[in-house]
């Protein structure tokens, strides 16, 4: 198709502002799938996401639109990641774009996403089509958020279009204004090819899928193409575009967004951002802004059963063909035995690993609690990475320590100012600056260590502001802290799946109350078991299960042989998520325990 007909555009949205229903919209408004066969949100095709509501991968789809005077169009939605973790993938299909919009919840307001996501928008130099979402809702209050957008981004309340991607309403003006105001690309046909990777997907008959979007030139079924970060060559077997489903196409050509399948074993090879061009006509230079998503965050993953060792390596192998972020190494614990070192872009993402493989792979696991990745400088001159507390070298071999900060945006109610300052300064953060977007709505910039919004910061700024504030964040870079290693015994025995590191003011706190929570999580035992925090070979604090024999019987004395089977079976199922740690037995929840102190 002629490429002035072309539209290519995204949607960002703070969570759950309606980008996915009003992506189903669009595709229902535009015939590209029958209205009968929607089933709810067609782009997020992974049961995971349909049951969290939230998109994992990006998406693309092409719909055909006939404006209202006869003139038909092709447009390319390309569906986005809303969540921080995949800020990554965002950016990657913000530039597969000429325009964006911008869904702003009509009930909620201007969200920290929300300007997260227009920040990186504009940073592509994207049009930007501002829509305000959800005007059926009684409780919507569009004018106050036309105001809000007004003054926080500069658009005029005319610019923007009222929708409910509910009702449908305002789709159509929605549709009409893409076409007028999105620019069309600029690429030629007739120049070197150049196509941007901006997501790629795993298919066990196919190999690696490449979502494209062509740049200039063209790319044809049998063309010898060139991965120019990796310049590894394959001969292009099948191209196609999504209507929404997978359709065969001959060429596609610059302006165009589609799929590409090479016979590519390796999902690294076609690494989402990197630029495909062809060997007989290459060009010189590579499509901007290529960088490989770096994990953040690491935890051990253990199966309960050893046996199931291998299957876990076969998950892990399988699950990154189609996940270039997740990393994994083997790695052994004394007391939880073989498993691997994972790492992860953030910790929606770590819990989504976990919850396929235990689902989809049906293997039964321990996780460690969360660690970032912490450098050591060690008193001989060296540095060293560190992502397990239990590799740090011990007390005298350290001479300092460096940890990830994060610069974070903080969107709230100003009455929630108080309580949500307070929150940051307990999680160590820098006070940087506070901006008022409306008068009644702040936005607040923190300097965080990265360790200390890993586990329950998101729960308590919901919780501390009723629900109302938000939060998006970046990497910053490392600091150096003053951290300590904290140590749990058992029974007088280490166990190194519970070592952390923690900053030295709080550790105190912190081994009192990881024992005191593991003193409530380990059943007991036929004898007594010691719980102790040790820093530095010195124990501040200590804990001790008592010894009790657990007879669940002892209270069917009528003798009712199936309430006992019962009562047995539930004992049990109980046990499943047990390790045995020597002599005593810990289930699961300890190795979380941490996250739940205050
Ligand atoms: P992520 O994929 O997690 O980023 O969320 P999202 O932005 O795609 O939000 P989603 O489309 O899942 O919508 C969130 C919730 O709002 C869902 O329960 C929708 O049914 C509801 N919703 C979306 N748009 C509208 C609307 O226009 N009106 C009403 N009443 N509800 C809406």
């Amino acid at each position: 198709m002629d490429q002035s007909r072309i539209r290519n555009f995204c949607i960002i949205a703070h969570i759950d502002h309606g980008k996915s229903t009003l992506a189903d919209r669009l595709l229902e408004y535009t015939g590209a799938v029958d209205k009968r066969e929607m089933t709810e949100q067609v782009l997020d095709s992974m049961d995971l996401e349909r049951e969290r509501g939230i998109t994992i991968k990006a998406r693309a789809v092409r719909l055909n639109y006939q404006a209202a005077d006869g003139e038909k169009y092709l447009l390319n939605l390309i569906d986005t990641p809303g969540h921080v973790d995949f800020t990554y993938e965002v950016s990657r299909s913000l530039a597969a774009c000429e325009g964006a919009l911008l869904v702003v919840d009509a009930t909620q307001g201007v969200e920290a996403q929300t300007i997260a996501n227009l920040y990186l928008a504009l940073e592509h130099d994207l049009e930007i089509i501002p829509v305000i979402n959800k005007v059926d809702l009684p409780s919507a209050d569009p004018e106050r958020t036309l105001k809000q957008i007004e003054e926080v981004f500069g658009y005029k309340p005319e610019e923007a279009i009222l929708v409910s991607a509910k009702t449908g309403q305002g789709v159509d003006a929605l549709l009409a204004a893409i076409v007028q105001r999105i620019p069309p690309p600029k690429g030629s046909t007739s120049e070197p090819t150049q196509a941007l990777i901006f997501d790629s997907q795993y298919d066990s008959y196919k190999g690696v899928i490449a979502y494209v979007r062509m740049f200039n030139g063209q790319i044809r079924i049998g063309d010898k193409i060139r991965m120019m970060a990796t310049g590894k060559e394959f001969e292009v077997t099948e191209l196609g575009v999504f209507a929404p489903e997978m359709t065969p196409v001959e060429k596609l050509a610059s302006g165009e967004v589609g799929f590409l399948a090479a016979s590519i074993k390796n999902v690294k090879d076609t690494q989402v951002g990197d630029t495909v061009t062809t060997v007989d006509r290459p060009t010189a230079t590579p499509l901007p802004g290529y960088r490989s998503a770096k994990p953040m965050v690491y935890c051990g993953l253990y199966p309960v059963e050893n046996v199931d060792y291998t299957n876990l390596r076969d998950a892990l192998e399988r699950l990154q063909l189609n996940d270039a972020a997740l990393t994994f190494e083997p790695e052994t614990s004394t007391a939880l035995g073989f498993g691997f070192r994972c790492g992860f872009l953030g910790l929606l993402h770590m819990e989504i690993i976990q919850e396929r493989l235990e689902r989809e792979y049906n293997l039964e696991l321990i996780a460690t609690a969360p660690s970032v990745v912490y450098i050591v400088h060690l008193t001989n001159g060296e540095t060293k990475e560190v992502r397990n507390p239990s590799d740090l070298p011990g007390f005298g071999f350290i001479e300092h320590l460096e940890e990830p900060f994060v610069n974070a945006n903080i969107i709230l109610p100003h009455d929630f100012v108080g309580p949500i300052m307070e929150l940051c300064q307990e999680k160590r953060g820098l006070y940087k600056s506070m901006e008022y977007l409306t008068t009644d709505r702040v936005l607040l910039h923190y300097e965080l260590p990265l360790a200390e919004i890993l586990v329950d910061f998101y729960d308590k700024l919901k919780s501390r502001s009723k629900g109302y504030a938000s939060f998006d964040y970046d990497f910053l870079g490392y600091r150096e802290t003053d951290l300590v290693r904290l140590d749990i015994l058992l029974n007088g025995k280490p166990v190194d799946a519970l070592s952390a590191i923690v900053h030295k003011d709080k550790a105190y706190h912190y081994g009192r109350q990881l024992a005191r929570k593991l003193k409530e999580l380990i059943p007991q035992q036929l004898f007594e078991v010691p719980i102790q925090a040790v820093v530095n070979n010195k124990v501040i604090a200590r804990e001790t299960i008592r010894a009790l024999r657990k007879d669940v019987l002892a209270k069917c004395y009528g003798g009712d042989v199936t309430r006992k089977r019962k009562l047995l079976e539930k004992q049990k199922e109980g046990k499943k998520r047990m390790k045995q740690l020597g002599t005593v037995e810990v289930p699961q929840e300890a190795f979380f325990a941490v996250l739940k102190i205050d």
